[in-house]
């Protein structure tokens, strides 16, 4: 639950800022203490028609009365946006960066030197509430900011604090990139249905609900997932045919090969 003295703003109101707001709104925050400003009028407008809350085509008209400001622009336009804000944000007031691959040395080289900090990786399912975000305050939030920090970003879902920010590269790999490997199998093992005769609208919703009742039960069983394949896997049955012609495949090496890629990807953009 978000404290009752905050004043959150955005700078940008794209997708994850839009996921975010309607999360907090869901939450109980009321529209009253959410400031939005993006350049685009029209955006705008179906902000303010959607959520009710102030909207602004300057940065600086939104984040001046705020105590949190989200930023959420694209990552190339972090610098500026701070550059732009920074004259008129209260000295203590929590930035809160969501923007992939900006590292809080980029965030706090163009801030004032104590400004409160955190970075955060969430990912899209975001936009329906079921969001994975880890987040790293930086030297200069003290417990309260961080926890303002979570209490904001729990808008979009789950939250994890880490304290080595090395692992960003390894989260964005695997819950930030990971929600497109899911879709690439969800299209696959539909195609497997319908290669079945299976109709195309029946084969999408087996696996859509399979994906997702298949990972509830391992979040909700805490058993590990070798167990419950385990579980499925009768002696010469269909479970274990299609199991061996998945390890011919190498289909776990493969997603392991691909997580690491994206590890790598995400190394080398962070070090140019
Ligand atoms: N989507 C994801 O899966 C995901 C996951 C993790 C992190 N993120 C991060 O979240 C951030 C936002 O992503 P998104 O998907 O929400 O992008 P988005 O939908 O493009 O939203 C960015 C918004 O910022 C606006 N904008 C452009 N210039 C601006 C400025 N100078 N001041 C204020 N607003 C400005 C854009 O307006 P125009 O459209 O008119 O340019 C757009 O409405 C990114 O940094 C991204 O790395 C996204």
């Amino acid at each position: 639950m978000m404290q009752s003295n905050v004043k959150l703003a955005f700078a940008g109101g794209g997708n994850m800022a839009q996921a975010m707001i309607s999360g907090l709104v869901a939450h109980g925050c009321s529209a009253a203490r959410l400031r939005v400003a993006d350049p685009d009028s029209q955006k705008l407008q179906e902000i303010f028609h959607r959520f009710g809350v102030s909207i602004f085509e300057e940065n600086r008209a939104a984040v001046s009365p705020a105590n949190v400001v989200v930023l959420a622009v694209k990552p190339g336009l972090v610098p500026t946006v701070l550059e732009e804000i920074s004259p008129v944000l209260a000295p203590d007031a929590l930035v809160i960066s969501i923007a992939a691959g900006v590292t809080l040395a980029t965030l706090q080289r163009h801030l004032p030197a104590k400004q409160p900090v955190v970075r955060a990786m969430p990912n899209t399912p975001a936009l329906v509430g079921e969001g994975i975000t880890v987040m790293i305050p930086a030297a200069t939030c003290d417990s309260a900011k961080a926890e303002t920090a979570r209490n904001v970003l729990e808008s979009m879902g789950e939250v994890v604090e880490i304290d080595n920010e090395s692992l960003m590269d390894g989260v964005t790999a695997l819950s930030g990139s990971g929600p497109a490997y899911v879709y690439l199998m969800l299209e696959a093992l539909s195609d497997g249905g319908v290669a079945c005769g299976l109709p195309r609208t029946l084969a999408d919703k087996l696996a859509v609900k399979t994906m997702l009742g298949s990972a509830k039960l391992v979040q909700e069983s805490g058993k590990h997932p070798a167990i419950l394949k385990n579980q499925v896997t009768s002696p010469a049955g269909t479970t274990i045919a299609a199991l061996l012609e998945l390890e011919k495949a190498g289909l776990r090496g493969t997603l392991m090969q691909a997580v690491m890629a994206a590890w790598q990807r995400s190394r080398q953009l962070g070090a140019s």
